[in-house]
């Protein structure tokens, strides 16, 4: 069942030029939503894995369905402020804009295995965010998954020059 086919390409959202990929339409869809969760449980069942960390905020729901489902943790990687307890921090810069994102600093332990998740990875630049907070933590990571890649701008590549092992379920180049 191609995944890639139940992703809506929204053009211009939400600025001139930006191609928008909107997993809204797979998630919608009971066989894409599952195949896509399936593929992941398939893929890391075999791996040991501690703790899955979702990216805020469509990073939570496959996160959360695939820890669910490994039978592991899950922990959010939220937008700043939103979190209640104490938090460590990163800013970064996204394909359009500036922002930050937190974790509680009791999240990951020490020596945890950690996936990261996310619904898409473009500059790579939440993503990057998301290791340096884990490892700040002293977890772990054991790949960075996405729905998702954008390999013209970047991304991939990115993690890959910090030693991250990367997977993503489908790609967009060329437009
Ligand atoms: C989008 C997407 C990724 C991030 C990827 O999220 O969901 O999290 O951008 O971009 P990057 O690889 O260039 O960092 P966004 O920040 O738009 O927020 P949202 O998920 O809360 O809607
Ligand atoms: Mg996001």
């Amino acid at each position: 069942m191609p995944i890639k086919s139940l992703i809506r390409t929204v053009p211009h959202y939400p600025k001139q030029g930006v191609m928008f990929r909107d997993i809204t339409t797979l998630l919608k869809d009971p066989v894409g939503l599952r195949v896509t969760v399936n593929e992941l449980v398939h893929r890391y069942t075999p791996v040991k894995i501690d703790r899955v960390a979702g990216i805020e905020a469509r990073g939570f729901i496959i996160g959360a369905a695939l820890a669910y489902q490994l039978g592991v943790g899950f922990v959010p990687i939220r937008k700043q402020g939103k979190l209640p307890a104490e938090t460590v921090g990163h800013d970064y810069d996204l394909e359009y804009g500036t922002d930050r994102i937190e974790m509680h600093v009791d999240s990951v332990a020490a020596g945890e295995q950690v996936l990261l998740v996310d619904d898409l990875i473009a500059t790579g630049g939440t993503a990057e965010a998301a290791c340096n907070l884990i490892e700040s933590m002293g977890g772990g990571i054991v790949e960075c998954c996405f729905v998702i890649d954008l390999p013209d701008l970047g991304g991939r590549r990115r993690l890959e020059n910090r030693g991250q092992k990367v997977f993503a379920l489908c790609e967009f180049e060329g437009d």
